[in-house]
């Protein structure tokens, strides 16, 4: 069998947009998929949802120095492009946007995005600046690769709404794909943080999901919000989760709290075990 060809790695705006253009002026849809790397079958399942629903894929590669806060991960965040690119061509990729910082924030930049309301809550306080950086960076990206269709996980629920809500407010010419969350076989939220995990902390990982299911199946039958979350974060705790940010019950679209479920909502947490920082959520409906 034939080596499968290369994928092109493009590391200027100017060699994407070349690329983009190509496509678009054949009729062909584009499908972008923004990452960090450190890629696993979480982003992958992302790739192959865009493989089939647009002719071209395109996946960028860029650890975004804005959206990391000053003592977090940015330096240990795991980079290693080659691995990313083999686990790519595994899919099907036909470009990989990987610019460097200065590329994507040269001298003199000076615009920030800012979403209000989505951000007021959840991570929002606890990441001071994160979603400026996430709402910045994925705006440049949308503009740079003037894709048809771009896919984001509903892992990172705030994330998505955020960028749902940038993309209506600018104008911004791309449809936003929400991809449900996959997961380990215990449950566990696939994440690039799962590799700090030691292997007591990867067991106990799984109270995570374990809770917000139990809230779920609760929480759909009309019980009150607050006598749950508090069990929730009982649980939380006893497996060790210290401190828990948030266990939160929302409102799916407008991230408001809800004192019950009355319509679609999240039950979003997210809590440090030792020196990681794990979240998830689960979608709950009145009755489901
Ligand atoms: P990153 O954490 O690399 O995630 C890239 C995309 O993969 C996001 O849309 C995220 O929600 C999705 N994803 C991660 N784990 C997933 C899982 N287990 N199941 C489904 N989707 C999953 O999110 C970012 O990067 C950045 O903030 C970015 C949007 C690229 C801007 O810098």
């Amino acid at each position: 069998m034939r080596d499968a060809p290369a994928i092109p790695i493009l590391p200027t705006v100017a060699a994407l947009r070349a690329a983009s253009a190509t496509w678009r002026r054949a009729g062909e849809a584009i499908g972008f998929v923004p990452t960090m790397g450190a890629l696993h079958e979480g982003h992958l399942t992302l790739v192959r949802q865009a493989r089939a629903q647009c002719r071209r894929v395109v996946v960028s590669i860029f650890v975004n120095p804005t959206q990391f806060g000053p003592n977090s991960d940015f330096a240990r965040y795991p980079r290693d492009l080659a691995a990313d690119i083999a686990k790519l061509a595994t899919v099907g990729v036909d470009a990989v946007f990987a610019p460097d910082v200065g590329e994507m924030y040269p001298d003199g930049f000076a615009t920030t995005v800012t979403v209000a309301g989505l951000t007021d809550g959840l991570c929002g306080p606890h990441r001071p600046g994160h979603f400026a950086g996430v709402a910045t960076v994925v705006s440049k990206l949308l503009l740079q690769c003037q894709a048809d269709a771009a896919y984001f996980g509903e892992k990172d629920w705030q994330q998505l709404q955020v960028v749902r809500r940038l993309a209506r407010d600018l104008d911004i010419p791309v449809r936003i794909e929400g991809v449900p969350t996959v997961r380990e076989a215990d449950g566990l939220a696939m994440s690039s943080r799962n590799f700090y995990l030691s292997p007591d902390e990867r067991q106990r990982a799984t109270v995570l999901y374990r809770t917000l299911s139990a809230m779920a199946a609760e929480l759909a039958g009309g019980a009150p919000a607050a006598p749950a979350i508090a069990r929730g974060f009982a649980a939380l705790s006893k497996a060790g989760f210290d401190p828990v940010d948030y266990l939160s019950v929302v409102e799916a679209e407008s991230l408001q709290p809800a004192a019950r479920v009355t319509g679609p909502c999240r039950i979003a947490v997210a809590a440090w075990l030792g020196k990681t920082r794990l979240i998830d959520n689960v979608a709950v409906a009145p009755g489901a």
